[in-house]
This record gives structure tokens, C-alpha cells and sequence, in this order.
């Protein structure tokens, strides 16, 4: 009796579990998913992901931190300057691409990323008109460098004569970073078209883009998605002295390739910084060596062989000639000696370090901040009366945070597409499950069988009493009646089941069994996953 159950129940655990285990080793669900979101993540018109690439939903911090010069005369007498750091001044950035237009295929992209900064009063310290602060003269900087030029040098030194020009100027926020007429730069520009007469580290740069970029959309490879194969319409850059540093590798920080991998290294290509970052996987912070003085990096030492200590990246060579020194915030991960040159420096990870975490399945930004600070390199120049007896340093100006935080519902509909991919690539495990289950039948009816044999023991422990129950009402009579004369030799009574007196305490085993699958003793099995 009970025959039928006993073999489907058998069979089917076997052909349950074998499945699961087959699908769990073939990664089909997984394949499912990853497919899945490989086809979305591209950048076609009219998709969700296009939209959001065209005009990034989430809100974009930056946040200045000025150095207030506290000593200038002793600093020209040679003494360490001490430096106060003044900020943050926060602004908005409100980002949009712009001259989008597809290539032939669908395969390329090409646009221009605009960017405009909107002062945010109730975030800063103080208002960026009224506050002014003492810094370095990189007018001035540049000017001298500039003299370096045989034919600039006499008019240089004439004109600086005339116009008197002091190494710490005082200005307020708004200009320092927005930009005002300098009397020095508009002569030169005069004589040099290309220098702006207007200074500002940020002269310029609202309201416009930093050049027309080239994207892969994705569509031949999620590996290339928003992928940068072209800047103001160059393949790589001619600035360093090295083909690796030169090449334009990676996104501009703004979007990820989806599923990204353990031990992949992430690249970024800021314009801001005229170079590349590598941003390893699953750590996604800018490692030190970015900056070291390192064979890998010998190609940014310009001119050839001239490198700086570890931590600084000369980059007056696309800075028109201004002696343009980037570094991270405080010196954070740069040679020491920079930092005990100057007073007022305390480089710390959580404030100053560069990250981006990103979500690996996605390549959706959940946080990321960008912290870069920006010097001047200064020495005594025997020539020009105006360096006085200053040292050869490496001069802090300002530093930046630019800053993102995901939104809430951008967070929800993450964590939504996140739990249906966890769902889906545990249908192999809901599977294993009901085999389990069944295979626990299949014990059971074994041991019933066992029961009806004659060595049956009346003392034994039995497997899982209230299944027994719960089976005994339903299926077990009704597959019985179907074929009852199925055990000849086992003769039935009238009442097809009835469940022994007996020492019904549920074994060790059972709850063993039992982890993972809960049953209700009332009705049917629960399962919980
Ligand atoms: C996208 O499609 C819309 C409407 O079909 C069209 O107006 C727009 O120009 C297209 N955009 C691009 C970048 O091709
Ligand atoms: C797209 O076009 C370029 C040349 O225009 C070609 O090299 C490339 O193979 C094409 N890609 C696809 C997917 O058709
Ligand atoms: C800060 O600014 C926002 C938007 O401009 C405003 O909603 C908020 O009330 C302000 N908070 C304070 C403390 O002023
Ligand atoms: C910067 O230093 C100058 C000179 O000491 C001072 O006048 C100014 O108020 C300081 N700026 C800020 C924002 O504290
Ligand atoms: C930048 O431009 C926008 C719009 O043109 C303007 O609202 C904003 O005040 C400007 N920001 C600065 C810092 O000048
Ligand atoms: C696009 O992706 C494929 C596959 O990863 C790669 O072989 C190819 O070089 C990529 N194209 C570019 C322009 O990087
Ligand atoms: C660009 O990537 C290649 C490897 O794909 C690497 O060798 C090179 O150093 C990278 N260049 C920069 C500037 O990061
Ligand atoms: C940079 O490294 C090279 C080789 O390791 C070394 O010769 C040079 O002195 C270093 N430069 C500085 C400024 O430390
Ligand atoms: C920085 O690079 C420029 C060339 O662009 C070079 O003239 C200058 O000497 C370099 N500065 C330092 C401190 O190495
Ligand atoms: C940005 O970084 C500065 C320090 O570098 C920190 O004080 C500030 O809180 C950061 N801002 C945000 C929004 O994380």
C-alpha cells in the first residue's frame, strides 16, 4: 500500500534536488539576470538609463576650502608659512549633457557636459562676496614663469616694476574662484593671446562644459558603457611623456559599467585634473600610487626625469603655463616633507581621502566624493624682488569636496531591483527545498513500510509525528484507495491508517531536517526563504 506515493515522492525528490543542483551549477538564473541587466544598461533614446545619464537626478555638491595666509611677511623673510583653513562655501551643481547626438550604429555617443554652480548660503560659512581671503599672487606666479621666455623677459620685468605687484593679494571667495581682471594678465594678454586677462580657479566654468566628449553607449559591451573613447576630439592626450599616462581610460565618474568584479580596477578620466585616476574595484578610493613617485608614473614628470616627490602632480603643462600643482586635500597621502613645510596641515583619511561606492551589480553611485587640492610651487627667484627670501614649497591654495549622496527614491528602487534579482537567483534553492521536502515524505513512507514489516519495534522513535498526521487525513487515503491492490502480501484493515500509540516525541533528527523548511502542525508546510 501507498506504493504510488512512496516511488512519486522518491523520484520526484530525486528529480527536485538533481534540478536545483543542476541549475545552481549552470548559474541559469544568475546568467538570467546578468543578461538582463547587460541589454538595459545602455544608453539608447527615450530609456530610463539615457534620461538619467542626459540629466543626472541626483544633486551634486562642491564645497570650497580656502588656506588664509596669517604670516605673509614673515613668509617672505623665509620663515614656514601658517596657513588657516576657511570653509566650506558650498554651491549646487546643476549638470546636464547637451549636443547629445548618436553615431551611425547606435554604438557611439557624442556630447557635452554642462555644469553651473549655484552658491548655497545655508550650507557655507559665510557669504563668498564679503569674505576675503589672503593668498598667493598665481597671477604674479604665472607672470614669472612666463618670463622664462627670452622675448617675454625684458617686457615682464619692466612691467612688473611699474605695477608693483605683492606675492599675497587679498580677494574675496566669489573672485578667487569666479575669476577678476588682473592689470599684469592684461598686458601679457596682449602680448599672449591665449592668457586669459581675467583669473579665477574656477574663471570660466560655470554655465560650461570642460569639451566635447566621445561615449561608447554600451550597446556592443556593458564593459563600455559611458565608456570615453574621445576628448575634444583626440584619442588620447599629448600632455605627458609616456603613452600609458597619456591614454584616455574610463568614465567620467559619473556612471559605471554594470557588474562590475572583484578584482577589476575602475578608471576615471576628470578633465580637472588633466590625468587619470584608477579606482580599484569593491575598495573604490584612489590608492596612493596614484600620486607616487613611481616608474608607472614617470611619464607625468615633465619635463622628462624632473619628478616631484610622491603625492604632487605638476600640471602647469595644461594649465597654460601656471605653475599648477594638484594634490589631495592637507597632502593626504603625499611625502611628508610637503606636509612639515607648512603649518596648518593635517591630512586624515575620512576628510580628505577620494572614494566612490558604487553598487557592483548596477554600477549605480551610492556615495562618492572627490577631494582634490589645488597649489602653486613657489621659490626664491633672484631676478624678480617680489619673491623676496621665500622658500621652495609647494604653496596650498584651496581644496574642493565634490560630493553625492543617493536619494531615497533612487535608494528604494535600488534595493527593489536588488531583492527581485535575490529572489529570482534563489529559484534553485526553493527548488532544493521541495525536493527536501519530498525526500522527507519518501523517509517517512519508508519507515511506515518498515512499520508493516514484522520486525516493527512499537518503541522506536518515529520522524516527524505531525506530518504523519497532517498526511494521514489527506493525501495518504486517497492515493491508497486509488490502488489498493497494489501490496498483495501486505494485507490492509478496513481503516486504511491508523497512527500507532507510541512514544511520538519528535527526534534530534527532525529539527535537523527540519532548518530552512518550518512546518505548521495545523495545515500544510510552510516554507520559509
Ligand atoms: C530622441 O528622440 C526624440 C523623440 O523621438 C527626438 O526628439 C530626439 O532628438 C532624440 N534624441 C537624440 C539624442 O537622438
Ligand atoms: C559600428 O560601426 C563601426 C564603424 O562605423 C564598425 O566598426 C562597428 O563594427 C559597428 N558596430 C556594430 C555593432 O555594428
Ligand atoms: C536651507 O536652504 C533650503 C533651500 O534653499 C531651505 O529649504 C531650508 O529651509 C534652509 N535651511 C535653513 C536652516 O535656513
Ligand atoms: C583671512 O585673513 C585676512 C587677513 O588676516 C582677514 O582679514 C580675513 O578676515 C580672513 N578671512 C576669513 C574668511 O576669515
Ligand atoms: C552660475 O550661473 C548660473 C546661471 O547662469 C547663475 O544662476 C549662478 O549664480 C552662477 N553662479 C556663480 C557662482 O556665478
Ligand atoms: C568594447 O568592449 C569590448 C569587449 O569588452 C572590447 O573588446 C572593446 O575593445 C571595447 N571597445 C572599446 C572602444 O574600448
Ligand atoms: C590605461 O589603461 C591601461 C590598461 O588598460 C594602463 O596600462 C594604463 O596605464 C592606463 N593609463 C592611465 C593613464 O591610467
Ligand atoms: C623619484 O624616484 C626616482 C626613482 O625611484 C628617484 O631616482 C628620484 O630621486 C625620485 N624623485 C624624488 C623627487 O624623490
Ligand atoms: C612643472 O612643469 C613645467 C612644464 O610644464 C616645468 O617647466 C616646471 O619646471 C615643472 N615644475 C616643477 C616644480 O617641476
Ligand atoms: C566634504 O569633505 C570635507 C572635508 O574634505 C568635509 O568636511 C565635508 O563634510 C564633506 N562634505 C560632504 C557633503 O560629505
Amino acid at each position: 500500500m501507498g506504493r504510488c506515493c512512496f516511488y512519486t515522492a522518491g523520484t520526484l525528490s530525486l528529480l527536485l534536488l538533481v534540478t536545483s543542483v543542476t541549475l545552481l551549477v549552470a548559474r541559469v538564473f544568475q546568467k538570467a539576470v546578468d543578461q538582463t541587466i547587460e541589454k538595459n544598461m545602455v544608453l539608447r533614446n527615450g530609456t530610463e538609463v539615457f534620461d538619467s545619464w542626459e540629466k543626472p537626478p541626483l544633486p551634486v555638491y562642491t564645497q570650497f576650502y580656502f588656506f588664509n595666509v596669517t604670516n605673509p611677511e614673515e613668509i617672505l623673510r623665509g620663515e614656514i608659512p601658517i596657513l588657516e583653513e576657511v570653509g566650506p562655501y558650498t554651491y549646487r551643481e546643476l549638470r546636464n549633457k547637451a549636443n547629445i547626438q548618436f553615431g551611425e550604429n547606435g554604438t557611439t555617443i557624442s556630447a557635452v557636459s554642462n555644469k553651473a554652480y549655484v552658491f548655497e548660503r545655508n550650507q557655507s560659512v559665510g557669504d563668498p562676496n564679503v569674505d576675503l581671503i589672503r593668498t598667493i599672487n598665481i597671477p604674479l606666479l604665472t607672470v614669472v614663469e612666463l618670463a622664462q621666455l627670452p622675448l617675454l623677459k625684458k617686457i615682464i620685468e619692466a612691467m612688473l616694476k611699474t605695477y608693483q605687484q605683492k606675492l599675497f593679494v587679498t580677494h574675496s571667495v566669489h573672485e578667487l574662484l569666479w575669476g577678476y581682471k588682473d592689470e599684469i594678465l592684461s598686458l601679457v594678454h596682449i602680448f599672449q593671446p591665449d592668457i586669459a586677462p581675467n583669473f579665477g580657479l574656477f574663471y570660466g566654468k560655470n554655465g560650461t562644459n570642460d569639451g566635447d566628449y566621445v561615449f561608447l553607449t554600451g550597446e556592443d559591451s556593458y564593459l563600455n558603457f559611458t565608456k570615453i573613447v574621445e576628448w575634444n576630439g583626440k584619442t588620447s592626450l599629448d600632455w605627458w611623456t609616456t603613452h600609458e599616462c597619456n591614454m584616455i581610460n574610463g568614465t567620467d565618474g559619473d556612471s559605471f559599467h554594470p557588474l562590475i568584479t572583484k578584482d577589476e580596477v575602475l578608471y576615471v578620466f576628470p578633465s580637472d585634473f588633466c590625468s587619470v585616476e584608477g579606482l580599484p574595484a569593491f575598495r573604490y578610493k584612489v590608492p596612493a600610487e596614484i600620486l607616487a613617485n613611481t616608474s608607472e608614473n614617470a611619464g607625468f614628470c615633465i619635463p622628462e626625469g624632473n619628478c616631484m616627490d610622491s603625492g604632487v602632480l605638476n600640471v602647469s603643462v595644461c594649465k597654460n603655463g601656471a605653475p599648477i600643482i594638484m594634490s589631495f586635500p592637507h597632502f593626504y597621502q603625499a611625502d611628508e616633507k610637503f606636509v612639515s613645510a607648512i603649518k596648518g596641515m593635517r591630512p586624515n583619511k575620512e576628510e580628505h581621502e577620494t572614494f566612490v561606492d558604487i553598487n557592483p551589480l548596477t554600477g549605480i553611485i551610492l556615495r562618492a566624493a572627490k577631494r582634490f587640492q589645488i597649489n602653486t610651487y613657489v621659490k626664491k627667484l633672484d631676478d624678480f624682488v617680489e619673491t623676496g627670501d621665500i622658500r621652495t614649497m609647494v604653496f596650498p591654495v584651496m581644496y574642493l569636496n565634490e560630493s553625492v549622496v543617493i536619494d531615497k527614491e533612487t535608494a528604494s528602487r535600488l534595493k527593489s531591483v536588488t531583492n527581485t534579482t535575490l529572489i529570482v537567483t534563489n529559484i534553485p534553492y526553493i527548488i532544493m527545498a521541495l525536493g527536501v521536502f519530498l525526500g522527507l515524505i519518501f523517509t517517512w513512507l519508508a519507515a511506515r513500510r518498515m512499520k508493516e514489516h514484522p520486525s516493527y519495534d512499537p518503541n522506536q522513535t518515529y520522524l516527524l509525528p505531525e506530518l504523519v498526521v497532517f498526511l494521514t487525513e489527506q493525501q495518504v487515503l486517497e492515493c491508497e484507495t486509488e490502488s489498493p491492490s497494489d501490496e498483495a502480501s501486505e494485507k490492509k484493515p478496513a481503516t486504511p491508517f491508523q497512527v500507532p500509540e507510541g512514544p511520538w516525541r519528535p527526534s534530534h533528527q527532525t529539527s535537523a531536517i527540519t532548518k530552512g523548511i518550518v512546518f505548521d502542525s495545523q495545515s500544510s508546510p510552510l516554507i520559509f526563504y
